[in-house]
């Protein structure tokens, strides 16, 4: 039998990158599957690759989200792994000249679209199950152009943590998994081309990370599983850093 066989799981944000990976893992493993995506076609197309079950939703949308928590409530009665993985980037500003656009659309989909995925799923979630936020090294970073994808992303540790604590006495397990540079297309979706993304992964893997090398969605993935994991029954509220030795 399979580690994940008869569980729930459900992985927002899977139609590429760590969220494709990661619920190909946890397909591997056994577990039943669904994954969300704005784009219809691109969630079908990544949902038959990997043997998930498409669901269309805008995370930051909060009708999406519950639409989607009263279809996995008809259909499983229950989520045994919820990883919230969606998020973008958005555009690199200095303060001065950032825009509400912008600044509303990082906050929501990586903030509030995390934030009420997790609230709405709660009722789901039973004894044993984890959650795992996706966050970034960049929650702890402070670097110049970057402050409200840096923000988005601390703001979700804080709920993560504040999260742990109030699902603890129902043996519900949330942790927080903070990537460094991981090889996927979030660079590109932020309008940046696809030769100079690659530029900048290399350049990083060859100067500024000690392990000399870039993750991989599957490096994240991995995590991810062994946090969904009952090998993991005593960690909540805890954040992994998977960076290659980056932060040092
Ligand atoms: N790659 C890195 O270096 C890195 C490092 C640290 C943290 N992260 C975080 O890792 C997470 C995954 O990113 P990734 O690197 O795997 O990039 P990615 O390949 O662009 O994946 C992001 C996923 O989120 C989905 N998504 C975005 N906005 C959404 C929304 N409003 N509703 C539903 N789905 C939405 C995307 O779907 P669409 O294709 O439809 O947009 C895609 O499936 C993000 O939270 C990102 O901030 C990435």
């Amino acid at each position: 039998m399979k580690k994940f066989e008869n569980k729930v799981a459900v992985v927002t944000g899977g139609n590429s990158g760590i969220g494709y990976a990661a619920a190909e893992k946890l397909v591997s493993l056994g577990a039943t599957v669904i994954i969300t995506g704005r784009r219809k076609e691109a969630i079908e197309k990544a949902a038959a690759e990997i043997g998930a079950i498409p669901f269309v939703a805008d995370q930051a949308n909060l009708k999406d989200t519950e639409a989607l928590f009263t279809s996995v409530q008809q259909q499983y009665g229950k989520v045994d792994i919820l990883f919230i993985n969606a998020g973008i980037t958005g555009h690199s500003t200095l303060i001065e000249e950032a825009t509400e656009d912008n600044f509303d659309n990082v906050m929501n989909i990586n903030f509030k679209g995390a934030y009420f995925t997790l609230s709405r799923f709660v009722p789901l979630l039973g004894e044993g199950a984890s959650v795992v936020i996706l966050s970034s090294i960049v929650a702890s970073t402070y670097q110049p152009n970057s402050s409200i994808y840096q923000a988005s992303k601390a703001a979700l540790n804080s709920i993560a943590k504040t999260a742990a604590a109030e699902l603890a006495p129902k043996k519900v397990r949330v942790n927080i998994v903070s990537p460094g540079p991981t090889r996927t297309a979030v660079l590109s979706k932020a309008g940046i081309d696809a030769a100079t993304a690659d530029g900048i992964f290399d350049q990083l893997s060859a100067t500024r990370i000690p392990l000399r090398k870039v993750g991989t969605p599957e490096d994240v993935a991995s995590l991810v599983a062994y946090l969904s994991d009952d090998a993991a029954t005593y960690i909540t509220g805890s954040e992994f850093v998977i960076d290659g030795g980056f932060t040092l």
